[in-house]
């Protein structure tokens, strides 16, 4: 099947026992058995669930992958990815990376004896360099949040092939619509569903899709045994949800486009960062790994007076000023404040994550208003 199909049937069979067309939510905790052990395959809601089982199915299906596990947040699907290690092990990370991964990592699992490495992954020499025998996963956010730099996939899993260990891949920015990391060599891709997988800002959900049975097992020993799982009334909402997730997407390509044009010849923007931009300077890969560039930028403004970025985060209209990205409705954070304030500054500042920076999650609306919207509020 293709994209589109995929995104509307994949992992979805009517229920078999209504002939419900649309999955049900199946608002249990239990299920009855006839015998000690005799059962249709489902026994607790925390180790399986109808609702789940569809979405996770369906989310395989999208990413290329064999297995799906859903999680009750984003954070809770990395988390289970890091239980995978032991007190010793070493991870080589992105160093532009989600304020909350880089919190997980340094805050909860450093505590826990597991090594992390973050480093510019821009320059696949870097990785190789952070690489020695502990080294169990190479974790990439590509595109990073909030730079918008475009890693190079294949280029990560030749490396973690060469070195044994699993490469994971945060494609919470690109969604399987842009990018499909399996296809590029990952082991594990994960979501924040949160995002553009839900597409309507009302819920929060992680998933991860492996192709491997035996790692797929292990992570659903981890999913059950501590339990961060989600409930059927959100996996219902996000296998609603993906079924616009292409055409969601193609808008939000072509919104992007627009607004990073408007935003490179405005005389008070300073540097525009999104990937569709010949002159980025990971233009190339984007172009080979990915199938459009999204719409997700950010952008610092000249002078970089943190006093003017005040003024354009609390004056737009249509763009509202809030954490999260991947909507319908657009959005405009301030990283260094909001999503990447757990990253100190001086680390932050080595990515590039200047104060004044403005991220901007462009939606579905006209492209023309959202425009509009910026001029005014560029003043
Ligand atoms: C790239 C990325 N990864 C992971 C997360 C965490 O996901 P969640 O908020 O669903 O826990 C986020 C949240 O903003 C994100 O932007």
């Amino acid at each position: 099947m293709k994209f589109a199909t995929k995104a509307i049937h994949a992992g979805v069979e009517p229920d078999p026992t209504t002939g419900a067309i649309m999955t049900p939510i199946y608002q249990t905790s239990t299920y009855v058995q006839a015998a000690p052990g005799d059962h249709k395959g489902y026994e607790y809601s925390r180790t399986h669930n109808p609702t789940r089982t569809a979405l996770q199915n369906a989310l395989a299906a999208l990413e290329n992958g064999k297995h799906g596990l859903c999680f009750s947040s984003g954070m809770a699907s990395i988390d289970a990815i890091i239980k995978l290690l032991k007190p010793g092990d070493e991870v080589v990370s992105t160093n532009d990376l989600y304020g909350g991964t880089y919190r997980l990592f340094t805050k909860i699992f450093e505590g826990f004896g597991v090594k992390f490495h973050f480093t510019d992954m821009n320059e696949l020499k870097n990785v190789e360099a952070a690489m020695n025998a502990n080294t169990k996963l190479i974790w990439a956010e590509t595109p990073t949040n909030p730079m918008l730099r475009i890693i190079d996939i294949a280029g990560l899993a030749a490396i973690a092939k060469k070195h044994s260990c699993l490469l994971g891949v945060d494609n919470t920015f690109a969604t399987p619509y842009l990018q499909n990391p399996i296809d590029l060599g990952a082991d594990i891709v994960m979501h924040s569903v949160t995002k553009y997988l839900g597409g309507h800002s009302d819920l929060v959900m992680g998933a991860l899709v492996v192709n491997d049975d035996a790692l797929a097992e292990r992570l659903a020993f981890i999913q059950n045994s501590t339990g961060a799982t989600p409930g059927p009334q959100d996996c219902f909402l996000v296998l609603r949800g993906l079924k616009t997730l292409h055409l969601r997407m193609q808008r939000h390509c072509e919104n992007g486009k627009v607004v990073a044009e408007f935003l490179a010849q405005h005389p008070k923007v300073d540097k525009v960062y999104w990937p569709g931009f010949a002159t980025h300077p990971n233009h190339d890969v984007a172009k080979r790994q990915m199938r459009g560039f999204g719409g997700m930028m950010s952008f610092t403004l000249k002078g970089d007076d943190m006093a003017d970025a005040t003024r354009v985060l609390s004056s737009t209209k249509l763009f509202a000023l809030a954490e999260s990205l991947g909507g319908v409705e657009s959005l405009l954070g301030h990283p260094a404040s909001m999503t990447h304030a757990s990253i100190p500054r001086e680390e932050r500042l080595k990515s590039g994550l200047a104060d004044t920076l403005i991220r901007l999650s462009v939606g579905v609306e006209d492209a023309e208003d959202l425009v509009e919207d910026l001029r005014e509020a560029l003043g």
